[in-house]
């Protein structure tokens, strides 16, 4: 027999359900004596023991399924060692579901706190693989994340729709695109969508070089500006502050968001409209796009490749276009930030795409 546990940790994105779909597919094309546990609400489910077992039909239809049939969850690795209200301790309950259920491995996908929290229970003894989730595609030792591209197709189709209203008018629209440590959401959809200013965590803008930007275009007579802004784009001026001083001033902040921040700082240096536009949650929402279902049909695939073979330990990844493995050492708790010299940024800038830092 073999007993596969599976669980969906952190905010949801696309094509979770496309991965598991192809985890189970390539386990019971091979075997036909496998049990599969599937974890509700992510960890707590398995800290909890709150499970219902599922077989190979329940993966059947779910290709084009958004969210996770499993439920998710966010669970601080953080708080991981802090015992619960009831004081019990999470990591030595997750072992214990993990030991009474005489699981084979654990099948886990997630972002960056899930990989830490994987590669503890790794530590731990437990046989873990795991797979690449979130649309923040900022996981470390792998080229793309599944949700990534579905996210940046909401994000595009977001500017698209602003553009067309903003030919209409002398306004400045603001989007501002999920990724509150990183930029790659923002840095692709903003090109995508033919944003003429992006502002990006990595890159710390001036809001003189964005309004510069603004009175340019007003005056070579183009009637309006888009720009995209990260959830987590960042001044110069604040880029400056201690981390800890940084976060004080943003819970002191008085704007629910940094679009709504920027809106008033142009507002008052031009004498311009601005509009704000937040996708928020739908960029994580609905059917996986075609790339996703792809990529997460053969990251699933490689997956049960490594669970037929008891190869544990490891997150699946894309490198160069080749679907490999990464231990999950490497991987946890590394963040993959956009490179402000990369190749992307440099042919952005020579288009003209402002990044409001020069
Ligand atoms: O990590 C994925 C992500 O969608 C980020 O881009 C975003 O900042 C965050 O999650 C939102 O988290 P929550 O769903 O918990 O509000």
């Amino acid at each position: 027999m073999l007993r596969i546990g599976m669980l969906t940790s952190g905010g949801d994105c696309q094509a979770l359900n496309a991965a598991m779909r192809g985890v189970v597919k390539g386990v019971c094309t091979k075997r036909d004596d496998v049990e599969i546990y599937g974890f509700e609400d992510g960890y707590k489910g398995l800290i909890y023991g709150n499970f219902h077992m599922l077989t190979s039909k329940d993966f059947s239809g779910i290709l084009t399924r958004g969210g996770t049939i499993l439920g998710t969850s966010r669970q601080p690795f953080k708080l991981m060692r802090v015992p619960d209200k009831d004081g019990l301790d999470k990591v030595a309950a997750m072992k214990h579901t993990y030991h009474k259920l005489s699981l084979d491995c654990l099948v886990i996908l997630g972002g960056n706190g899930t990989h830490k929290t994987a590669n503890l229970l790794r530590e731990e003894g437990l046989n873990v693989v795991t797979l690449p989730k979130t649309i923040d595609n900022d996981l470390w030792g792998t080229d793309m994340t599944f949700g990534f591209q579905s996210a940046v197709d909401i994000a595009t189709d977001t500017i698209d729709r602003i553009h067309t209203t903003a030919t209409s008018h002398s306004r400045v629209f603001i989007i501002e695109v999920m990724g509150h440590k990183v930029g790659h959401v923002t840095l692709h959809a903003g090109i995508a969508g033919g944003a003429d200013v992006i502002l990006l965590p990595e890159i710390p803008y001036d809001i003189d070089v964005v309004t510069d930007v603004i009175q340019k275009r007003a005056a070579a007579d183009k009637k309006f500006t888009i720009i995209a802004v990260a959830e987590g784009a960042i001044s110069k001026e604040d880029a400056r502050l201690k981390k800890k001083e940084y976060k004080e001033k943003l819970a002191k902040r008085k704007y629910p968001s940094i679009a709504y921040e920027l809106a008033e700082k142009i507002q008052q240096k031009t004498d311009k409209e601005v509009r704000i536009t937040v996708p928020g949650h739908t960029q994580r929402g609905g059917s996986p796009c075609a790339y996703d279902r792809v990529f997460a049909t053969r990251v699933g695939a490689a997956a049960a490749e490594l669970i037929l073979n008891q190869e544990y330990g490891y997150m699946i990844a894309m490198k160069n276009q080749k679907i490999t493995k990464v231990p999950l050492q490497d991987v946890a708790g590394k963040l993959k930030m956009v490179d402000p010299q990369d190749g992307i940024i440099k042919e952005a800038r020579t288009i003209g795409i402002s990044f409001g830092d020069q």
